[in-house]
C-alpha cells in the first residue's frame, strides 16, 4: 500500500476484520455473563486501551471497567521480570473478573496477571485477548481470543513500538 509508513512491512488486519471480530467477542462476553450481576473488568495498559474502549462498549450486560499498568521490561527481549506500574483502585475480592490484554507474546505478563489476580479472591477470573502469537505456550487459558498471529512484531490498535504507532486503526507488521 502506497500510504503505508516506511516502518511498515504490510497490513496484517484490517479495521473491518478487527471491528468484526470484537463484535463477535462482545457476543460471546454478553452471552456467557448474561446471568451475572456485573462484569469487573481489568484493561492492561498500556496496550489494550483501544481493544478495550471497542470490545466494553458492544457489550450488552452490566459491567465496570479498571485498568492495572504492567510493564515487561520490552517485548524484544526475552529477559523476565513483570512489574505492576499501576494497581486497581478497589478490592476485586467475590467480582467476575475479566482480563482484557492486546497481546500474549510470550505469556509472562499474563501468568504474572493472573497469579497476583487469583491470589484476590475473585468470583471468577476469565481472559479476553486481543492477539495471541503462535508461538505461545502460555499456561493461562485465554477464554475469548481474536486472532492467533506469527512471530512477528506488530503495531496498531493500542500495541506499539517504542511508543511509536500505537494508534493506527489496523493492525500492522513491522519491517524486521
Ligand atoms: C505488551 C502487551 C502485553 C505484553 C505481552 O505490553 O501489552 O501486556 O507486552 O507480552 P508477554 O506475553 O511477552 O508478556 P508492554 O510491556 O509492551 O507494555 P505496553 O502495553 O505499555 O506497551
Amino acid at each position: 500500500m502506497s500510504n503505508l509508513h516506511p516502518d511498515l512491512a504490510r497490513i496484517m488486519i484490517t479495521v473491518e476484520e478487527i471491528q468484526e471480530r470484537v463484535g463477535e467477542l462482545a457476543d460471546q462476553i454478553s452471552e456467557d455473563y448474561s446471568g451475572v450481576e456485573r462484569i469487573y473488568i481489568i484493561g492492561v495498559l498500556k496496550g489494550a486501551f483501544i481493544f478495550l474502549a471497542d470490545l466494553t462498549r458492544q457489550l450488552r450486560v452490566p459491567h465496570v471497567v479498571d485498568f492495572m499498568a504492567l510493564s515487561s521490561y520490552g517485548r524484544t527481549t526475552v529477559s523476565g521480570a513483570v512489574r505492576i506500574v499501576m494497581d486497581l483502585r478497589e478490592p476485586i475480592e467475590g467480582q467476575h473478573v475479566l482480563i482484557v490484554e492486546d497481546i500474549v507474546d510470550s505469556g509472562q505478563t499474563l501468568s504474572y496477571l493472573h497469579n497476583i489476580l487469583r491470589g484476590r479472591s475473585p468470583a471468577s477470573l476469565k481472559t479476553c485477548a486481543l492477539l495471541q502469537k503462535e508461538r505461545n505456550k502460555s499456561d493461562v487459558p485465554i477464554d475469548y481470543l481474536g486472532f492467533r498471529i506469527p512471530d512477528v512484531w506488530v503495531v496498531g490498535y493500542g500495541l506499539d513500538f517504542a511508543d511509536k504507532h500505537r494508534t493506527l486503526p489496523y493492525i500492522a507488521e513491522m519491517k524486521k
